[in-house]
């Protein structure tokens, strides 16, 4: 498969809004090392993102209320390495950004100056509308996230469907304009219906991304280890599984466990 590392354009936040008048769409993937960005870059997607997820996917929390400042440092610096052309979006993990802008403008600065991220995430609406122009004020790209915010799980008492109901939609589309309007470029809609999906995509000049949200948002955002089959249990619904690394990976050690105790390994062609 051909690798257009070296041909494409470097994705800017402020570029992805000619891509929605274009009607192209945007492709969000999960990565949280080096390995795994630059695989991402080089088989040409457009936003490498390290997410809190990776409190569950890498760090093996339960949710991704635990997940530090340091630690998203740390990850975002190592995915910094492996990316080239992708826009590199890193999370604001939870208690990074809530208390107020200050906080907000102090800890996405580390992610942008220490760990090099070119954009960051933050969950919310209306009430981080203030926050997010803070942020953007100071020359900070933002996106925002709506629907299912897993940093609010235990508010909204687990991973369920948000805005079934018609006042939670109308609450969502409002939001999705206070981002718009507080200066986001784009918003990840999480969990929602995909009617009203659509109904956010089409009230916003700026970009969607859709996870567990249908076809209709301006592009998809997926996480790393659900995709490659390396979480364990089976795939959510929102989810594709375009690999089976997980079991792959399993296989592969038990051999190789096997292979020394049975001392086949090395072989002769491993040593001189
Ligand atoms: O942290 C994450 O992976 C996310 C996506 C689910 C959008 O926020």
């Amino acid at each position: 498969m051909e690798n257009t590392t070296s041909t494409r354009a470097k994705v800017t936040a402020p570029g992805l809004l000619a891509w929605k008048t274009e009607g192209r769409k945007i492709v969000m993937l999960t990565a949280y090392d080096y390995p795994s960005a630059r695989l991402a870059d080089r088989a040409g997607v457009d936003i490498v993102f390290v997410g809190d997820s990776l409190g569950m996917t890498v760090l093996g929390y339960d949710t991704t209320i635990p997940v530090t400042m340091e630690e998203m440092i740390f990850h975002v610096k190592a995915a910094r390495r492996g990316v080239a052309k992708a826009l590199l979006l890193a999370d604001m993990p939870f208690g990074s950004y809530q208390a107020s802008p200050e906080d907000a403008v102090r800890n996405a600065t580390r992610l942008m100056k220490e760990a090099g991220a070119a954009a960051v995430k933050l969950e919310g609406g209306a009430p981080v509308a203030a926050t997010v122009q803070r942020l953007t004020q100071a020359g900070m790209p933002v996106m925002g996230h709506l629907g299912l915010t897993p940093q609010s799980i235990h508010l909204m008492g687990g991973n369920r469907l948000q805005g079934a109901g018609a006042a939670e939609a109308e609450r969502i589309i409002d939001d999705a304009r206070a981002l718009e309007q507080a200066g986001a470029f784009a918003v990840v809609l999480e969990t929602i219906p995909a009617a009203l999906a659509r109904e956010v995509t089409a009230a916003l000049t700026i970009p969607t991304v859709g996870i567990g949200a249908g076809p209709y948002c301006d592009g998809q955002v997926t996480v790393w280890h659900d995709m490659l089959g390396i979480t364990p249990g089976r795939a959510f619904r929102h989810t594709r599984r375009y690999a089976e690394l997980g079991r792959e990976m399993e296989e592969a050690i038990t051999r190789y466990a096997q292979e020394v105790r049975d001392q086949t390994f090395p072989g002769p062609e491993n040593y001189v």
